[in-house]
């Protein structure tokens, strides 16, 4: 048996937190980067952010480095960085605008932005040589709600069935026109799946959290998805607030057709491994979370609204953004706490209460994926 599936025995005898080592083992980050960073479809950005033929970005992802561009039919491609010549990696930039191929600093083989190699210096001397044979290596991307998630797998689990639980649930949120109006990039020094865990509780939201709670009572609410992939449920927004802003009120147009019931809740969702979506009635946060170090990961945080919210009379989206600046800058604290606190040697696994049923139910998924 190895040592996962045994962890997963001993755990569902009750629901207890992990071993410390998950928290800070290289060899279990490495086990993470093929078991989940490489196998599960990952959340990296909005489509938006590459709006117009020859957009790119890299990402990092399970230790790979990808391309994400749109090629010049418009369609959304990721590849990996790398020539098919002798391995050099081809892109060093964040992001920008491509020309239309993606050329080799090294020796100069050039590709096409679907991938095709159009161009390879003296190959036509190698006998039998085809440009064919040597398009860049694609990995898989899916978009979703106006969101792209790639996957590095081989054979990857088809997109349509593994988000099939979510269904047709956010359909009144109207996500995929929503606009991103503010970023902020957090490092945070902790773990990333105790980042995951402290956003699928609010346990700790009276101590953590005092102005949160004001607005959002942490008894309040239900978990409608609460086991596998996704998880979470919604809060209510203590009346006569309107919204979870530093001032109650609601700090843009609604983001969709939402009812009276919508219009009074937070919803709080986690999307395995590393996406992290909240829904308020005027404004939504996306969140992904990025490994750096067993003990250290990068958060990025994008705050969206309806696309006319900018322009409409009381949008004030700082009144959101400073609300969960704070909040967030409250749990990376926390979360750096529970980090030096589990890499001791006298931490042991502790009890969770019925009030962490959603992180006990993400290790639960976790532990499942690191067993397969
Ligand atoms: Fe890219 Fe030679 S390694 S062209
Ligand atoms: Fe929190």
């Amino acid at each position: 048996m190895n040592t996962f599936v045994k962890t997963v025995e001993a755990y569902k005898q009750g629901a207890r937190t992990m071993p410390g080592r998950y928290y800070t083992s290289a060899d279990v980050q490495h086990e993470e980067q093929e078991k989940i960073w490489r196998r599960q479809w990952i959340s990296v950005g909005r489509t938006a952010e590459l709006a117009s033929p020859a957009d790119y970005r890299t990402v990092e992802i399970g230790g790979e480095s990808l391309i994400v561009l749109r090629d010049q039919q418009g369609k959304l491609r990721a590849f990996f960085n790398i020539c098919r010549h002798r391995g050099t990696r081809l892109c060093t930039g964040e992001r920008g605008r491509l020309s239309e191929t993606i050329q080799c600093p090294y020796h100069a083989w050039t590709y096409a932005l679907d991938g095709r190699l159009i161009g390879a210096p003296h190959m036509h001397e190698v006998e039998g040589f085809q440009k064919a044979d040597y398009p860049l290596h694609q990995a898989a991307l899916a978009e979703w709600n106006g969101f792209y998630f790639v996957n590095l797998d081989r054979e990857p689990q088809p997109f349509a069935s593994v988000f099939a639980p979510l269904g047709d649930r956010f359909d009144r949120f109207n996500l995929p026109a929503l606009v991103t109006v503010r970023r902020i990039v957090y490092d945070v020094r902790a773990n990333w799946k105790l980042i995951m865990q402290n956003y699928s509780e609010c346990l700790h939201c009276p101590t953590i959290h005092p102005e949160l709670s004001t607005k959002l009572p942490y008894t309040s609410g239900a978990n409608d998805l609460v086991e596998g992939r996704f998880l979470g449920g919604y809060m209510d927004i203590k009346a006569p607030n309107e919204s979870a802003t530093m001032t109650g009120r609601a700090c843009g147009l609604p983001l969709g057709n939402l009812s009276a019931e919508d219009r009074a809740r937070g919803y709080y969702y986690t999307l395995f491994p590393s996406m992290m979506l909240s829904l308020h009635p005027d404004y939504a946060v996306y969140y992904t979370v990025w490994p750096r170090t067993p003990q250290e990961s990068q958060v990025i945080c994008d705050w969206m609204v309806h696309p006319d919210s900018p322009q409409s009379p009381g949008y004030h989206i700082a009144d959101a953004e400073e609300f969960w600046d704070r909040t967030n800058r409250q749990d990376w604290d926390i979360c750096q706490r529970s980090q030096l606190g589990v890499a001791s040697s006298r931490y042991v696994p502790g009890p969770y209460s019925p009030r962490e049923s959603m992180p006990a139910a993400w290790d639960r998924e976790y532990l499942r994926q690191m067993e397969g």
